[in-house]
């Protein structure tokens, strides 16, 4: 399939920060993912990688190399990629980003975030089936969250991963103050939310491979 699931290595941060700028209102220093990676066992990071854009970020390079011959003006003025371009092709295959934090038993979903260019393609979703994929890996139980009242986007996708609405934290993000609902998946070893996880998994698997 074109798209992987890879855990988040150190030299992925540049490339995660970028895609967090997009994506979130405030956002975390790198060092904060460093530390996540270095220091934090009971965490669990993963990147989302994109492998057509390999191939299009190793093409870059002669492509702008053609451009520089034929076009005596900066490069800054060429047109831009997008920002899907970063230094190396590994770097620029990342398209999204996502962890979760082990508590004894709860598995805490800290982050998930997808570049604005692969919204709506069942890709967030992909990481969020991973995120609890991984839940199950690692012993976790549950599953819980915060998310923005105003998130409907994410809100829709937990619900659709069976997360339910357990209470709001009142102003709780400090950029705007806004409240954020708290979200709890069911027991995720309970026979109905395994066979729910895995038919949303083979239909997610399913539509990804066809639409690649
Ligand atoms: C939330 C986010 C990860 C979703 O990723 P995505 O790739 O756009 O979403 P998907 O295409 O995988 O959609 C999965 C589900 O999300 C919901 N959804 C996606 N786009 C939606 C839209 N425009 N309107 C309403 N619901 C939507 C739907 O339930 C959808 O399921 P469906 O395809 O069966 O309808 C992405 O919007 C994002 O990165 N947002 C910014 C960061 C953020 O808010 N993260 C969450 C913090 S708690």
């Amino acid at each position: 399939m074109r798209y992987v699931i890879d855990r988040m290595t150190m030299s992925d941060v540049p490339r995660v920060v970028e895609i967090e700028r997009l994506a979130y209102p405030s956002t975390w220093p790198p060092s904060a993912y460093r530390k996540e990676l270095q220091d934090n066992r009971w965490a669990h990071y993963i990147v989302l990688r994109d492998k057509q854009l390999v191939e299009q970020a190793t093409a870059i390079p002669q492509d702008t190399e053609k451009m520089r011959k034929n076009r005596p003006f900066p490069l800054s003025l060429l047109p831009n990629k997008s920002t899907l371009l970063s230094s190396s092709p590994d770097l620029a295959s990342i398209i999204g980003f996502a962890g979760l934090w082990l508590m004894v038993d709860e598995a805490h979903v800290t982050t998930i975030a997808m570049h604005p260019e692969f919204h709506g393609r069942g890709l967030g979703e992909f990481m969020l089936m991973s995120l609890i994929g991984i839940s199950y890996d690692i012993g976790a139980k549950w599953v819980t969250l915060e998310v923005r009242v105003s998130n409907i986007v994410a809100q829709n996708l937990y619900r659709k991963y069976g997360f339910r609405e357990a209470g709001v934290r009142h102003r709780y993000y400090s950029d705007n103050q806004e409240d954020a609902l708290i979200m709890w998946t069911d027991e995720i070893n309970s026979p109905e939310y395994k066979q729910k996880y895995l038919e949303l998994k083979t239909k997610l698997l399913q539509r990804l491979e066809t639409e690649s």
